[in-house]
């Protein structure tokens, strides 16, 4: 078994997952929620296998468990390699192409077909991956072990949306200054409406639009933070867990409590924490269009004795979730111009202090630029 582990360790796969979803290449190419999936899968099995030690279980059925259990591993890191590879290789291009002539980057490979081709092998590993977890529990007889020297690290795929602060690199934003500003507007004037409380306003856009760096933009104002008592920041993402939510509200809130288990008992405590005060609640990329969860949220928020003044808003890429959600005028954000995406471009090939872009640079930047088609992820990551 040893033999086995110095081969293969569940914990080499989940860095290797973590490191590929930090890029944000990975997002352009659609495998953030794919590999998600595959770190909650690792997860599992090297709780499992951390039993395998132990495990009074020994013979044929443990055996090829873990042959199985290798092979899945193996081919999962194939996978990783590939789409890892395909990155680079993105990445070499669109920077060769900043330098050359221009010709079509995306014409010449076509990313919907790579993503559709990954996607499917990585569910294939996570179906395996699920079965020889069942085989574990079941027949084989493991127990999921927690690792003496787990890590939040271990555990979470780090994400740039679950928190609200700014990147130094996510600073400079571009063209979002009057919507911003509309938004600070609404939410800062008097809102009494007694129906439909609290008022929610959807930002809504394609994946890479810049809805997370709106609302934190907004999240920011000096005005926003000035008219609220309390502004509290939610990466919900999926799957929409009302508990979960409440739960993170609550740890915004008062960290102490974070612990607290009863879905009653955490909207208690959150009532009570938001009483007499007017708060500003985002809920960054909601994807459920289910209008039953969200009544179950604004059932416990709407019983609030706040201010009567509070406001949620909520980023989102479907109209439908917006529309289950939104009691104020949407913001449809708009794709960025050519030139705004060329200004990104600008901003992350010509740091300060680095030579000044030359003439040949600009009309080969400015060519790519307006391949980006106004996202500015794609702008980013050029
Ligand atoms: N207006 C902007 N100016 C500059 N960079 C931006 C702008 N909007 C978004 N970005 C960058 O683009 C990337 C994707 O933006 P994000 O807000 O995460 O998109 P979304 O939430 O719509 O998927 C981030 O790296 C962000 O810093
Ligand atoms: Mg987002």
């Amino acid at each position: 078994m040893a033999e086995f582990l110095l081969t293969f360790s569940a914990k080499e796969i989940l860095t290797k997952v973590i490191s590929l979803a930090a890029e944000e290449f990975t997002l352009v190419l659609g495998f953030k929620g794919d590999l998600a999936q595959l770190h909650a899968s690792f997860l599992k099995i090297q709780a499992m296998l951390l039993d395998v030690d132990h495990s009074h279980v020994r013979g044929v059925t443990l055996e090829n468990w873990v042959k199985d259990l290798e092979d899945i591993a193996h081919k999962a890191d194939d996978v990783l390699d590939e789409i890892g590879y395909e990155v680079l290789r993105r990445k070499v291009e669109l920077r060769n192409q900043m330098k050359k002539k221009v010709k079509s980057f995306f014409s010449h490979n076509n990313p919907i077909a790579f993503r559709f081709k990954m996607a499917h092998k990585i569910k294939r590993i996570n179906k395996s991956l699920l079965d020889l977890n069942d085989e574990a529990a079941g027949p084989i007889g493991l127990v999921a072990r927690i690792q003496a020297d787990a890590t939040s690290q271990d555990v979470e795929v780090p994400d740039r949306e679950t928190i609200s602060k700014f990147y130094n690199d996510e600073k400079l934003i571009i063209g979002r200054e009057e919507v911003v500003s509309d938004i600070v507007k609404t939410l800062t004037k008097s809102n009494d409406s007694a129906e439909n409380y609290p008022p929610v306003l959807a930002i809504v856009g394609m994946a890479g639009l810049g809805k997370t760096t709106l609302a934190k933009s907004i999240f920011h104002e000096s005005k926003i933070d000035k008219h609220f008592h309390v502004r509290i920041w939610v990466c919900v993402s999926t799957p929409f867990e009302v508990k979960t939510i409440l739960r993170r509200i609550l740890e915004s809130l008062k960290s102490e409590e974070a612990a607290i288990q009863g879905k009653e008992k955490i909207c208690n405590l959150i009532q009570k924490e938001l009483k007499k005060k007017r708060y500003l609640l985002v809920l960054d990329d909601v994807w459920s269009e289910d209008p039953h969860k969200w009544e179950e949220l604004k059932n416990c928020l709407s019983t609030v004795e706040d201010t009567r003044a509070s406001s949620i808003i909520v980023t989102t890429r479907s109209d439908k979730v917006a529309k289950v959600m939104e009691t104020l005028p949407r913001c449809d954000l708009r794709r960025l111009s050519d030139d705004e995406c060329w200004l990104i471009m600008k901003d992350k090939a010509f740091s300060v202090g680095s030579a000044p872009m030359s003439k040949e640079q600009e009309i080969a930047s400015k060519e790519i630029a307006k391949k980006c088609g106004g996202v500015p992820l794609m702008a980013k990551v050029c």
